[in-house]
């Protein structure tokens, strides 16, 4: 076994079903040296995509050139859309005025985005989007407050790839996370918007498109001066940092728009810019990761094979998935569900990563919780050896997909050459999974070589690169962004 299992035991498996296991294990393990290779490939292809457009990873120019100070103010509409719900904030930011209290106040709704829209077209997306926007501001008495010619400030956070020319334009470059909505690649989603706001006369200001990432960064840096990357482990998987402007060679330096970006009193090698990595499709040239049959059959059913091939191994989207295809692999020959009916678990993404959680999760006897959850979703009644074999491939897949969603920032540590600080994690597995900080932070350790001076435990919890929780970057992060646009227009106005 290449990985222990820290799971009480249930049943002894059958000779082939442990066959089975003992194959799977070796498939879904990734070693310290592995995770070294992975790292170091990531590096090159982080360089890479500083220097030329059209790379494996993007590394997105966001313009966002600085870290916000904490004393910025003013009241902020934010739209996040970046998966499975649509959410609008009133944001207040009180900066240095917090005097204790909390920096910022929140005022939200979350609306489910309807399956039909994610595969529709973009006429349907921006009216949908449209329509709430217009309900929030009604609901919240915004309409009183601000008009057409005296407009509210607005953020938008769409958390996929994008080409930004300026901080208020984002050119999608292709849909991530399943997503397929017809007519929006190609184009800029601020001017879709900003269309639908004009047709509808609603009193607001589009002033920023922003990353998940990025903003996750931003709302942490606004509390906590130690972060040094914002990251998303949930849906998707991805991270943001400042760059020095120097080493994003693919921006020309004569470029008018960095001259206008510059403070005076920084010089070139100082000044920084927010890199959203879209790291999710590192390696889709296939040189490094390893990828075992499930992996390759999630990839060939998605709405854009060939594509975001880190993030299809290590997301919250996929872990569900990949735990699902074993199960029918095996199930389809005979090994597991013997004459029960598997129409349901035959059902694409019929289970997410909760899933996956609440069984590495159950502490109930006899695991009854986890038999309980496969008869709701899957109408199964699993026998003492399913429940022990899916307790074990839940662990095999999360602890894959955590030691992988550590080789993104320590790529990024290595290459900046940070040796300290924190790394400002947000998403449902990062937040959600019970055991994912842990193993994450031991796989940065192998990756950085902690043991010799952190101790020898190899747990990585005194490491001095750590995870936290990330504060709200899709609707605080968002909300200082803008904020930080508007102070600089004025001064370039003033
Ligand atoms: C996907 C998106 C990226 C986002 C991430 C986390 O990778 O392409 O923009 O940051 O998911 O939500």
């Amino acid at each position: 076994w290449h990985q222990r299992s820290e799971l009480d035991k249930l049943a002894d498996l059958p000779r082939e079903l442990d066959d089975e296991l003992t194959r799977l294990d070796q498939d879904f393990w990734v070693s310290s040296q592995k995770l070294k290779d992975i790292v170091e490939r990531f590096r090159g292809e982080l360089d890479e995509g500083l220097s030329k457009d059209g790379q494996n990873i993007p590394m997105n120019v966001s313009w966002v050139p600085s870290l916000p100070t904490g004393r910025e103010k003013g009241t902020i509409l934010t739209l996040d859309l970046g998966g499975t719900n649509l959410r609008l904030c009133k944001v207040v930011l009180h900066g240095d005025e917090a005097h204790g209290e909390e920096k910022s106040t929140l005022d939200q709704e979350q609306y489910k985005l309807p399956e039909e829209l994610k595969t529709g077209d973009a006429e349907s997306l921006w009216a949908f989007i449209a329509e709430k926007v217009e309900t929030f501001v009604k609901d919240k008495g915004l309409d009183k407050e601000y008009s057409t010619a005296n407009p509210m400030p607005f953020g938008f956070t769409f958390s996929y790839p994008a080409t930004q020319e300026r901080v208020d334009h984002a050119v999608l470059q292709t849909w991530t996370k399943g997503f397929d909505i017809k007519g929006v690649e190609g184009q800029d989603v601020a001017k879709q918007l900003r269309d639908k706001i004009e047709e509808k006369s609603l009193p607001v200001e589009l002033v920023c498109v922003i990353n998940d990432t990025v903003g996750a960064m931003i709302a942490s840096a606004y509390n906590d001066p130690k972060t040094v990357i914002g990251a998303i482990f949930g849906t998707g998987c991805n991270a943001a940092y400042m760059a020095s402007l120097s080493d994003v060679t693919k921006l020309d330096p004569s470029d008018e728009r960095i001259a206008a970006m510059q403070d005076t009193n920084t010089s070139t090698e100082h000044q920084k810019m927010a890199i959203n990595c879209e790291y999710g499709a590192f390696d889709n040239s296939h040189r490094v990761l390893p990828r075992t049959k499930y992996d390759r059959q999630i990839d060939a059913d998605s709405p854009r094979p060939g594509e975001q091939a880190f993030e299809k191994l290590s997301a919250g989207l996929y872990l569900g998935e990949i735990f699902r295809l074993i199960l029918v692999d095996l199930a389809d020959r005979g090994l597991v569900f013997k004459d029960q009916d598997t129409k349901n678990l035959h059902e694409s993404y019929a289970l997410d990563t909760g899933f996956l959680s609440q069984i590495e999760e159950d502490e109930s006897p006899g695991f009854s919780q986890t038999r309980d959850l496969f008869h709701a979703k899957l109408g199964l009644q699993p026998m003492d050896v399913e429940i022990e074999l899916s307790r074990r491939l839940a662990e095999l897949i999360a602890v894959r997909g955590a030691r992988l969603c550590a080789c993104g920032p320590a790529a990024i540590c290595t290459k900046e050459g940070i040796t300290a600080g924190h790394v400002a994690a947000d998403g449902s597995v990062a937040n959600k999974h019970p055991k994912f900080k842990r193993r994450w932070t031991k796989a940065l350790g192998e990756v950085l070589d902690w043991k010799k001076e952190w101790g020898e435990d190899g747990d990585g919890a005194r490491g001095p690169i750590k995870i936290t929780s990330a504060e709200d970057g899709s609707g605080v992060g968002c909300a200082i962004i803008a904020a930080m646009e508007i102070a600089r227009r004025n001064k370039t106005r003033g």
